[in-house]
């Protein structure tokens, strides 16, 4: 059975079933595989998933789960939820599934008990955003908060950002606005126009020392204060696991929202790094989107590997990376309010698992987490889809449906829709190029000209594509798509042999950046390669 093959043997399954794949069309596995469809749709925390569309067989999907299996998926996952060590660079458990869990659960990060603490921090949350929305806690001139400027970068921007773009009203009480970019129009944006006297600032930042947020921080307490005088401080929030630097910083203790360093930046839109979204959207809101993010958690942990959404999702692009070579995937939600999803994920995977030696420091053997980019459907069909139908890199996709939208005109929606089936159809079907023939030949075109264009409009179809739908864009529903994508990260993770929890590969370009603004603003000259030296003098000459 394939179950207790070793990993040797099901890489070898698997990499047999990717080559057959190569020359057998997709389409072809349906009339083969009678119940392909039941066995490839999977439903978890209210999200369905059909990975019918892959180029997977049943007996390349039974070497994905035996590769899964053998690779300690079951273990490492143990390990996780345990609180164990599992980010072992920095000795850290990655608990973010204890920052959802109920109210009274029991979760231990490297054996400290953390889950009172937890609800502690949750518990004061809820009180902030319950009396910054009735109006309790005002601001230094007694007037209501009406806006929230939102300040961080990467994991302490991303995932918020991502989620009030998915869930604002369409006419919030309290605005949420984001500043990330040290480039100062980002700023600028945000803050245009807003009233200080009615401004909260939330500075986001785990280690507080990122040279963006502190950068925007001080400009934003600079904003306050010119408009408030040193009362505008009371309009800062801090968000941090570093309460020293934010005492150091001048936020009083009374306004710092702890989390821990258990918790990775990528993984912390349900701690305190959620607060900006919790005040605006309401604690409610929040609450249900922790909620859809445990009830994930409780399938991943429960359901069998072969039923299992973040295996499976995880076991396809292993196939496709690894099996088939492709090295892209394209995330193209049917939903105009997933805009940030695509730049949510490429931090998410390509943060975690985009590395080349393994979490005890050897070379690995396979290739690790491919490109990630995305846009919203049906624009991303006017921009890069001519690629991927017809393209020389085969694109794998995934498609994210949202089955009802009260917004907008009606019968607008199932237009939405019929895009989204068609494009998954068209990819896999493709077009034959005798059917273009026969067409061309029916309009009249000579030979020739038929040469030349049947080609040009041919489709090779077999691309492949994943289908994840909700019922409705529900905070529930997107806290399971986000503890989704969240554990077939690290399904992805164990089978490559990777720490997905650490992410030394941003800090090379930070230590250059610090070497070179000195520079920049008239200090001594240091050692470079030729061209950023040139670069220094002629920018130094534009400041
Ligand atoms: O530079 C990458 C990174 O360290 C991310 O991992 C993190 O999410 C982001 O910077 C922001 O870090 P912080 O929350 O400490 O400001």
């Amino acid at each position: 059975m394939p179950q207790t093959m070793t990993a040797a043997g099901a890489w070898a399954a698997l990499k047999a079933d990717a080559e057959a794949a190569k020359s057998r069309p997709i389409l072809s596995l349906y009339a083969a595989e009678p119940d392909r469809l039941d066995r490839l749709t999977v439903d978890a925390a209210g999200l369905t998933l059909d990975l019918s569309k892959q180029p997977w067989s049943a007996a390349g999907v039974d070497a994905a789960v035996a590769l899964a299996r053998a690779s300690g998926v079951e273990a490492r996952r143990t390990a996780l939820f345990a609180g164990e060590a599992v980010n072992i660079s920095e000795d850290r458990a990655a608990l973010h599934p204890a920052l959802r869990a109920p109210a009274g659960s029991a979760f231990f990060a490297k054996g400290e008990w953390v889950s009172a603490d937890v609800d502690h921090v949750r518990g004061a949350i809820k009180a902030f955003a319950d009396a910054v929305r009735s109006g309790d806690t005002v601001g230094a001139t007694g007037k209501p908060f009406r806006n929230i400027v939102h300040i961080g970068i990467g994991g302490s921007d991303l995932g918020p950002r991502l989620m009030w773009q998915a869930l604002r009203p369409l006419a919030p009480v309290i605005n949420l606005r984001f500043a990330s970019n040290v480039d100062g129009s980002d700023l600028a944006a945000a803050l245009d126009g807003l009233d200080p006297a009615e401004t909260l600032v939330t500075l986001v930042s785990k280690t507080f020392t990122t040279q963006e947020t502190m950068a925007n921080g001080e400009a934003a307490r600079a904003w306050l204060r010119a408009a408030l005088g040193p009362g505008g401080d009371a309009h800062l929030l801090a968000v941090s696991a570093n309460p020293k630097a934010v005492a150091a910083f001048g936020v009083s203790p009374d306004r710092l929202f702890a989390f821990r360093d258990w918790v990775g930046g990528r993984y912390s839109l349900w701690s305190a790094v959620g607060l900006s979204c919790a005040i605006a959207l309401g604690w409610d809101v929040f609450q249900a989107f922790l909620d859809g993010g445990a009830a994930m958690d409780a399938h991943f942990l429960e359901a069998p590997l072969e039923r299992n959404a973040p295996v499976l999702l995880g076991m396809a692009q292993v196939f496709n990376r690894n099996g088939m070579g492709r090295r892209a995937r394209a995330v193209i939600p049917y939903s105009q309010r997933l805009r940030f999803l695509a730049p949510f994920l490429q931090q998410l995977e390509m943060e975690s698992n985009g590395k080349r030696v393994s979490a005890t420091g050897k070379p690995l053997e396979n290739m690790t987490a491919p490109v990630v980019f995305g846009d919203p459907g049906t624009n991303a069909q006017h921009a890069f889809f001519q690629m991927l139908h017809q393209g020389t890199d085969v694109i794998p996709l995934e498609f994210i449906g949202v089955a009802e939208n009260p917004e907008g005109p009606p019968g607008g929606h199932a237009k939405l829709l019929s895009n989204l089936l068609a494009q998954a159809e068209a990819l896999m079907i493709g077009r034959s190029e005798d059917d273009v023939r026969e067409e061309l030949v029916a309009k009249g075109l000579d030979p020739a000209a038929i040469d030349e264009l049947a080609p040009q409009r041919t489709f090779p179809g077999n691309r492949p594509s994943s289908l994840i739908v909700m019922d409705a864009l529900t905070p529930h529903a997107l806290g399971a798509l986000i503890a989704l994508y969240e554990h077939k990260t690290f399904v992805e993770g164990v089978v490559w042999g990777i720490n997905s929890f650490d992410q030394w590969g941003v800090e090379l370009g930070k230590v250059m950046a610090n070497r070179i603004l000195p520079e920049l603003q008239g200090g001594p000259r240091a050692a470079h390669d030729p061209s950023t030296s040139a670069w220094i003098e002629r920018l130094k000459r534009k400041k």
